[in-house]
């Protein structure tokens, strides 16, 4: 494919504010930044489809708990995987913002479809998944 693709999307005004200023600040273009975004996304989650045996790390997920549902999604996922998931670690980031850091350890595909469904949960803000490989 060669060209150039134009999308539309919509996002939190306050976040392109943010987005916008950081930019500027690092004497980015918009299109750059995004494209940028977009490949490190791309790197974290390829990384972990391609994983094969055991896999241990950290799934790390920002929400605002005022959101109705959030909280309790996340929690009945995690009831799913109990197997997988080690511990979990409630931090209370600021009035509305709670992150949780789940440790979790499993087969990678097991540890994927678990980040699948925590990191598409409705409400999560931020995600990161960090594992590595372990002999299964
Ligand atoms: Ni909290």
């Amino acid at each position: 494919m060669t060209g150039v693709a134009r999308i539309s999307i919509s996002l939190p005004p306050e976040l392109l504010k943010e987005f916008d200023e950081l930019v500027k600040k690092l004497g980015f273009e918009r299109s750059q930044a995004v494209q940028r975004a977009m490949r490190n996304f791309i790197t974290d989650y390829r990384w972990l489809e391609k994983a094969e045996g055991d896999v241990a790390g950290a799934i790390v997920v920002v929400y605002s708990h005022e959101k109705h549902g959030v909280e309790e999604e996340l929690t009945d996922i995690q009831h799913h995987y109990l197997e997988y998931v080690k511990s979990a670690l409630h931090i209370h980031l600021d009035e509305e913002h709670c992150m949780l850091i789940i440790a979790v350890k499993g087969p990678a595909s097991e540890v994927r479809t678990l980040a699948e469904k925590l990191l598409s949960t409705e409400g999560v803000l931020q995600s990161r998944v960090t594992v590595i490989s372990v002999k299964g």
